[in-house]
């Protein structure tokens, strides 16, 4: 098992992570049941709104059985505490520093850091990790860079966001590397 708290376990029973940017406690529960009733049974509520840390407890209050409930965009060690405070799922980042390894250790709390390039996974590695958020996939170079990173780390595991579809969403699952893919396009 990696350093990850169980990360690739989550992301094997949700492999479609749909990142979600809302400002209003009110609205998290309907889009909730929309991704149930489509077979999506997870979400990464982003840290990227005022009221973001309310949607996430409201979120967390109206859940059903076996909805897994990340938290996205995270990067303080603060946020870190915060989230595991409030009891997420799981914690997702859009990078990687040594005080955020730190910090989501401690937590011990599942973690998805972001990397891009080699040198960050190089790092990752390092820390004892071993799954990753490639974001933003299509600046990385998209499904080639996934190729190429196969390669070069075949032990890794990516979770490529940004800029991804369904189309992008059905062939990249297929990958030996890809055990999720996070995104957008199924809120809108
Ligand atoms: C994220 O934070 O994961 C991305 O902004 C999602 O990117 P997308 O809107 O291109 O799917």
């Amino acid at each position: 098992m990696n350093e990850q708290f169980g990360i690739r376990e989550i992301l094997t029973n949700h492999p479609i992570v749909p990142v979600c940017v809302e400002d209003d406690p009110a609205r998290i529960e309907r889009v909730m049941e929309k991704l149930e009733a489509s077979g999506i049974h997870c979400i990464e509520i982003t840290l990227r709104s005022a009221g973001a840390f309310e949607v996430i407890q409201k979120a967390l209050e109206v859940r059903n059985e076996g909805f897994s409930i990340g938290v996205g965009t995270i990067i303080s060690s603060e946020q870190v505490e915060r989230c595991a405070t409030l009891g997420v799922d799981f914690m997702v980042s859009p990078g990687l520093t040594s005080h955020l390894a730190d910090a989501f250790k401690m937590a011990k709390v599942p973690f998805l850091p972001g990397v891009m390039t080699s040198s960050e996974i190089i790092a990752g590695l390092e820390y004892g990790l071993d799954t990753f958020k490639l974001f933003p996939f299509n600046l990385a170079g998209g499904e080639k860079a996934l190729q190429t990173y196969g390669s070069v780390f075949p032990h890794v595991k990516f979770c490529p966001t940004g800029g991804v579809n369904q189309e992008i969403a059905e062939r990249i699952l297929q990958a030996q590397n890809v055990i999720a893919v996070g995104g957008t396009w199924m809120l809108k």
